[in-house]
């Protein structure tokens, strides 16, 4: 509680709509954090001290060693999908409760991963900087041509919500069939729904023109994208990263890329974001984008209310809808 109200305290540490600031502001009171960059790690958690939740996005890492210096945190409300930023078992550890915003951001990513598989696909990002630099002469038969989408084959890395929403594209909307490697395979009547086959990771890298990453980050899945796996892939196909940027390792990408041993990659994550790995950025041959996948006002609004609803049921007695810990 706040010494002068009977209020909670909680620390808001990134930048929230301001219906959802004011929601807050109603049930707790409200540190907050409202710069453009995030807190340094030394005053996130000299500004947690004391209280009673966190209201984080995935720029926040909260560590055991956080948790121990500021034992009055009873709950972390993370407004992102992905918790690889929060070390979930010392929070269970501690009895602090951990929720993200799962489904809200499914179809916006899903949307987004589609568009940069296109886009890298279809040497988008290449034509323009190649038009705005002034050398745009002529047409010609092959001047930029890029890989075939539709009816080509769609691998995917990791077959969650996210993962399934992809598919439904590639299948309905492209005529993709599609392959898929998961740690479970789906039931057998959402993979005739989405048309999808689960396949070994072997056969998965072999096969697919496009392989869009999407599996949640984790010790194991650490580089799980790295030479040896990348030597697997068709020299024609591409790479798409909307999920965590630890999966790929960016040294060997930029390799392949460059020696053309795959066509090309459409990256939203990087490992050390939001510096890039500089042996990204001279490629012409990769997208860029700058972890925006979830970007849309309303499905950034919904995390953002999601996050907040978990927050408030969480510190006022009542069910938060989305732990992520019991
Ligand atoms: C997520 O929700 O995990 C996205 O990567 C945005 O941070």
């Amino acid at each position: 509680m706040s010494a002068l109200t009977d209020k909670p305290a909680v620390l808001v540490a990134r930048r929230a709509p301001e219906a959802v600031l004011q929601r807050l502001q109603a049930s707790f009171e409200v540190d907050y954090h409202d710069g453009e960059l995030p807190l340094p790690p030394a005053e996130l958690q000299a500004r947690l001290h004391g209280k009673a939740g966190a209201y984080i996005t995935g720029t926040e890492r909260i560590t055991a060693a956080l948790l121990d210096a500021c034992p009055a945190l009873r709950v972390v409300c993370t407004m992102s999908v992905g918790y690889n930023h929060i070390d979930l078992a010392a929070c269970t550890a501690r009895g602090v409760l951990v929720t993200n915003t799962p489904d809200v951001l499914t179809e916006s990513t899903a949307d987004f991963g589609f568009a940069l598989l296109m886009a890298t696909a279809r040497r988008m990002s290449e034509g323009e900087r190649l038009l705005r630099d002034g050398g745009w002469k002529s047409w010609a038969w092959d001047f930029l041509a890029g890989s075939e989408v539709h009816g080509t084959t769609l691998g995917i890395l990791g077959m969650g919500r996210i993962g399934q929403a992809i598919a439904r594209r590639g299948h309905f909307g492209f005529g993709m069939p599609v392959i898929y490697h998961n740690r479970s395979r789906l039931p057998v009547d959402t993979e005739a729904e989405l048309g999808a086959r689960y396949v070994s990771k072997e056969t998965l890298l072999r096969e697919a023109d496009h392989l869009v990453l999407v599996l949640p980050y984790s010790a194991e899945a650490h580089h799980c994208i790295a030479a040896p796996e990348l030597a697997l892939m068709k020299p024609t196909a591409t790479l798409v990263n909307v999920a965590r940027g630890g999966i790929v390792d960016e040294d060997a990408l930029a390799l392949a890329l460059r020696e053309r041993r795959i066509a090309a990659a459409g990256l939203d994550v990087f490992e050390g974001e939001p510096r890039v790995n500089p042996a990204l950025l001279t490629l012409p041959n990769v997208v860029l984008t700058p972890h925006i996948a979830s970007a849309t006002l309303p499905t950034r609004r919904a995390m953002a209310g999601l996050a907040a609803d978990n927050l408030i049921a969480a510190l006022t007695g009542g069910k938060p809808p989305t732990p992520l810990n019991p």
